[in-house]
């Protein structure tokens, strides 16, 4: 059965413009905090096939998106390769050790070795294959190795990212190292999602916007290219989206073999439809705080669909759901998507 979804990554007309929304699988539902009580925390529902698929399926079937995402973490990939990883209650992502050095690098593991480690997340990406529906797509996905690499580096999440950008200036060779190692593990990691059965692959490079215009294809896309160029030589008919949030700047640079470019909240999608809408196929991007509201929420999507008519696009946030948002809301959204483009 053809999946709406992935004919629409590839610009195909759709009876209706698709949609799903980043950090779809989390705290805003009540059924995902039931689940996550029940694995004890965040990196056990991670590691448990069973849950995680569980609470990937929740919004397909609770809020009626188009394409499931893989409930997993980013983190997983640093973590696996030998980076002790925890979530604190209010904090976030903690690395033990961040990566200070070229002794500290080479200490991790790299390759396939690494991406054999993650065998819990094809294992669930099996179980959720089972489970979905033929018409339903299921993403999976990573972190672009730049935005890896700042959790890396700096060992939690940073405002100032001073410790990775004096990396930047005044020892790229190691910061390119790391970079370079990441991109390897990175490439198999989504190699094996692919041979496990996802039907479309997301990179999120959630802090592009850290690197000055400039610097930003040197450290950050070329890296993200390479993993694409990499998947699409054996893999042409899975869609690869891109998705690096906040970097305006860049549009007229932006190249490259992938399908789909997530645009972010803060890029107007006029903008970005003059820039890109020829070559690529446009997701997003409602500012996901227009979730608060219905009417919000309306406009901006019946404005969407003006701009866009209906073609070449995929509805989605500009970024992730916040855990507050009442799931009414997000229903909410989801219909008035299908509504205004429904042929
Ligand atoms: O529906 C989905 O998208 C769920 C799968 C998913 C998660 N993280 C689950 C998660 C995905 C695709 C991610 C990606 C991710 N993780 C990114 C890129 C996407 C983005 O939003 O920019 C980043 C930067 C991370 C790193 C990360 N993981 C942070 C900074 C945090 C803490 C922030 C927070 O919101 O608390 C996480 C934890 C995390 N990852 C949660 C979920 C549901 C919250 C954990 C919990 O308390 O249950």
């Amino acid at each position: 059965m053809s999946k709406i979804f992935v004919d629409a990554c590839f610009g195909k007309d759709t009876q209706y413009t698709p949609v799903w929304m980043m950090r779809q699988a989390g705290r805003y539902l009540p059924e995902y905090m039931e689940v996550r009580k029940e694995a004890g925390n965040f990196l056990n529902l991670c590691h448990n096939p069973k849950l995680a698929a569980e609470v990937t399926l929740q919004p397909v079937n609770i809020v009626g998106v188009d394409a499931a995402i893989l409930f997993s973490d980013i983190l997983v990939v640093p973590n696996e390769m030998g980076m002790k990883l925890d979530f604190l209650v209010g904090e976030g992502p903690v690395f033990e050790k961040p990566i200070k050095n070229e002794v500290d690098l080479d200490a991790l593991l790299g390759g396939e070795e690494a991406a054999l480690k993650l065998t819990y997340v094809y294992k669930t990406i099996k179980i959720i294959k089972e489970q979905l529906a033929d018409d339903k797509a299921l993403i999976g996905f990573t972190g672009a190795p730049w935005t890896l690499a700042t959790y890396m580096i700096e060992g939690e999440g940073t405002k100032t990212y001073n410790i990775c950008k004096k990396m930047m200036y005044s020892n790229p060779e190691l910061l390119h190292k790391i970079l370079a190692k990441v991109t390897e593990v990175v490439k198999l990691y989504m190699e094996k999602q692919i041979e496990a059965g996802i039907d479309v692959v997301q990179i999120f490079d959630s802090w592009a916007a850290a690197i000055e215009p400039a610097k930003y294809n040197e450290f950050s896309w070329k890296y993200m290219v390479e993993i694409a160029d990499y998947l699409k030589a054996k893999y042409p008919h899975v869609p690869i989206i891109m998705f690096p949030k906040g970097i305006p700047g860049f549009l007229d640079e932006v190249y490259g073999n992938f399908d789909v470019f997530g645009v972010d909240w803060s890029t107007p999608m006029g903008y970005a439809k003059e820039k890109l809408g020829d070559r690529y196929v446009l997701q997003g991007n409602m500012e996901p705080c227009r979730l608060y509201s219905k009417e919000a929420t309306t406009e901006c999507v019946e404005a969407l669909q003006k701009i866009m008519g209906g073609k070449r696009h995929i509805f989605n946030l500009g970024h992730g759901i916040l855990p507050d948002v009442p799931v009414e809301n997000a229903k909410h959204f989801i219909r008035e998507c299908h509504r205004v483009s429904k042929k």
